[in-house]
């Protein structure tokens, strides 16, 4: 059977954007969307036009400079003044998409409409055939969808699709949903969509506000999701958004088991990462997967001693194929006499054999135990050291 293609919308220019401490200028967001497109990302979701004259020139800009090759969407609320400047900000790209958000729930409809159900569907409705009248690509997210009732949401997508709508979102806005119920959402709201019309793609976005975002987002796709939206390093709302290089990767290698891939070039996932982190000035937790900066280092003696006999023993990717340098073994107090060895080696040392190498390892015991990580500088000393001494 052919693997099925995952479309991924990159919202980190929009979601993430949000986020306090995270703001960039234009030059700024134009150079992040040219990197999102040496990563090969289906859809660009450039920022939220109506928000600010400074987010609809950047949107522009971003249109007009990467417009060609990738499609850019914008967010706007379902009324015709968002729509308008969405469509004013993206219409010069090859492929324009307008995004409209309209909440689902009966929370949203309650409380921050204070309107019936009836009537917030029927803005949605008119909503879309607004934008329709403007772009044949349009996506309708339903904001709040994993905890709104599901013959409201269901009505809503059918009505907004027979109004036009080529894109369905359904969005776990506030990280509320676990995997398995999520998976189940999604395969109802499948089944159903598809009878109504199969060109049709039916997207998830979610929030991390469980930890679970990830999880949700892959288990969407076991249950027929055809296109995702994430943020490099999770950046975004609280919590932040599924992490596209988590879910990219956990696609590619576990690729057997899900059947899916996506057109991300995953050699770029480490570059946009600290680039997005140079931007911005907010670092990445050292331990993230994927982009981390321990994410491939080994510090265990038993491991090192395993990755350097076949680095499949503790390796389930390559670094390089993230973009990052092959994998670090650092030296501590723990790294057995194999990692030690294969060190001083790497620094173009003959290590020697029987005595000189056993003192060499036990000063080096010494030096960790002090410093507690050896660096490659550190090592150069010791060895050399050690053989000045030893003339
Ligand atoms: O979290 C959310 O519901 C959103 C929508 C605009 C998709 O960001
Ligand atoms: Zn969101």
């Amino acid at each position: 059977m052919q693997n099925r293609n995952i479309m991924v919308l990159d919202t980190t220019l929009r979601d993430g954007e949000q986020v306090p401490g995270a703001k960039l200028n234009k030059q700024q967001k134009v150079e992040f969307a040219q990197q999102l497109k040496r990563l090969k990302v289906d859809i660009i979701e450039a920022g939220f036009p109506a928000s600010s004259q400074g987010d609809f020139q950047a949107v522009r800009e971003i249109a007009r400079i990467v417009g060609d090759s990738v499609s850019i969407t914008a967010l706007g609320r379902a009324v015709k003044s968002d729509i308008d400047a969405v469509y004013e900000s993206i219409r010069i790209a090859q492929q324009p998409l307008i995004h409209i958000v309209l909440g689902a729930s009966n929370i949203h409809v309650e409380k921050k409409f204070n309107r019936s159900k009836e009537a917030v569907l029927q803005m949605g409705v008119d909503a879309v055939r607004y934008a329709k009248t403007l772009l044949p690509q349009v996506q309708y997210s339903t904001e709040d969808a994993s905890r709104a009732d599901f013959e409201y949401l269901w009505s809503t997508i059918e009505a907004v699709v027979k109004a036009g709508a080529t894109i369905i979102n359904v969005p776990d806005t506030v990280g509320f949903a676990e995997p398995e119920e999520f998976g189940e959402l999604i395969r109802k709201v499948n089944e159903r969509l598809k009878n109504v019309n199969h060109e049709v793609l039916l997207s998830v976005h979610c929030h991390n506000d469980l930890g679970l975002a990830t999880a949700n987002t892959l288990s969407a796709i076991k249950n027929g999701a055809d296109k995702i939206e994430c943020t490099i390093n999770g950046l975004g709302e609280r919590a932040g958004n599924t992490s596209l290089e988590e879910v990219v990767m956990a696609l590619k290698v576990r690729e057997a088991r899900y059947q899916c891939r996506t057109a991300i070039e995953t050699t770029e996932l480490l570059r946009t990462s600290r680039l997005l982190t140079y931007l911005t000035g907010l670092d990445v937790q050292v331990n993230k997967a994927i982009t981390g900066e321990n994410a491939f280092a080994h510090s265990s003696g038993i491991h090192q001693d395993g990755l350097l006999k076949d680095k499949q023993v503790y390796e389930i990717m390559s670094p390089e194929e993230v973009g990052a340098d092959s994998m670090e073994l650092v030296l501590t107090a723990r790294s057995g006499r194999h990692a030690f060895k294969h060190a001083v080696q790497q620094l173009g040392f003959d290590p020697g054999t029987g005595e000189e190498l056993e003192q060499l390892f036990q000063k080096f015991l010494e030096l960790a135990d002090a410093k507690k990580e050896v660096y490659d500088h550190d090592l150069f000393y010791l060895v050399t050291e050690h053989r000045e001494q030893a003339g």
